[in-house]
């Protein structure tokens, strides 16, 4: 009977110990410690063996049954410990993280470069993106037949609008509600019929800045970019005016920044095609024409006007080269800056 006994509890503490789940557990508790146990079975038995056998086969059973049931404990003990509670929760898996967003590249440079010009004393202003001839063209002093609407074609509504091709539109609907002085930013979308490549979209983002006084002369102008050139491009930036033609002013320029990549010692740089400069934009002196359509005295007040192209800058800044890449809303892009 101890060879049997011996067997029956290696047999059940190895089972037990080999468990996987407290399920597997709990049917090993019932096959080798339950009433129809193998062992209870040689239990039943010890009272027709002879009765100087008795207390001896007793003890064994019963050191038997100890012994399984330790190995029961410790193996429950064992699989809670590791977490394993037979349930589908598994409190051990690593959490699902929340999805962070952030701003866009063109929305981070806007919110800068709205910053740098609040801190000169400029406010926002705003205007419909659906706009109508008028104030696109004819109040910016370019009238139905003149050249300079060649290189603006956009796309007409069909009740008389279009879409706006410069944010300049905004300069217009603040004048004409606003006597001077003012000095007012706009940020926003613009469209254009262009044909999409690497550096042509059909909407992009442009910032109109617009400062009308009495005094307000081009040395403010520059004063204003150059600022503005520094915070934006780094404290050594410089720029320079190039002239230029834009019906609303006069003069007028295009004005370039010294390249923050190369600082124009690199020949075959990119960004500036080795001429150490780079092309921002255009600005120039409110044409005294713009103020009559306004109904602002000429004689009295002079004001400068520029704009920019925001995805141009952050092309540079970011060493991107595609414009097309800004308006996918590809995470992949995105979730880089
Ligand atoms: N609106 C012009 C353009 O889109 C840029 C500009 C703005 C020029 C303000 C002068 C003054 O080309």
């Amino acid at each position: 009977m101890l060879e049997e006994v011996q067997q029956i509890e290696s047999k059940a503490v190895a089972e037990i110990q080999a468990a996987e789940d407290e399920k597997i557990l709990e049917e090993l508790r019932i096959r080798h410690l339950g009433r129809k146990s193998p062992l209870r079975l040689v239990m039943g038995q010890i009272g027709q063996l002879p009765a100087a056998e008795r207390p001896a086969s007793g003890q064994i059973a019963g050191q038997a049954q100890k012994a399984i049931q330790q190995a029961f404990d410790d193996k429950e003990m064992a699989l809670r410990q590791a977490g394993d509670t037979g349930s589908a929760l598994d409190v051990t898996l690593p959490g699902r993280r929340p999805l962070l967003g952030r701003a866009h590249p063109l929305a981070q440079l806007t919110d800068e470069l709205v910053n740098v010009f609040q801190g000169m004393g400029f406010d926002i202003a705003d205007g419909p993106e659906a706009e109508d001839e008028y104030h696109n063209f004819d109040a910016l002093n370019t009238p139905d037949d003149h050249p300079a609407r060649d290189s603006h074609d956009t796309f007409y509504l069909e009740d008389t609008g279009l879409l706006r091709t410069q944010t300049s539109t905004v300069q217009i609907r603040v004048m004409e509600k606003t006597p001077p002085p003012i000095r007012i930013i706009s940020p926003g979308r613009c469209y254009r019929k262009e044909t999409v490549d690497a550096t042509h979209h059909f909407a992009f983002h442009q910032i109109e800045g617009l400062y009308v006084d009495r005094g307000v002369s081009f040395a403010d102008l520059k004063g204003t970019i150059e600022a503005m050139g520094r915070q934006v491009l780094g404290e050594d930036t410089k720029v320079r005016f190039r002239p230029h033609f834009f019906p609303f002013t006069e003069p007028s320029v295009e004005y370039d920044f010294t390249c923050s990549i190369c600082h124009g010692e690199n020949a075959t740089c990119s960004i500036c095609k080795g001429t150490g400069w780079i092309e921002i934009a255009g600005a120039g002196m409110v044409d005294p024409a713009v103020f009559e359509n306004v109904g602002y005295d000429p004689e009295e007040f002079t004001g400068f006007a520029f704009g920019m192209g925001l995805e141009r800058i952050a092309m540079i800044r970011h060493g991107i080269d595609d414009i097309r890449l800004f308006l996918e809303n590809d995470l992949r892009f995105t979730r880089q800056f």
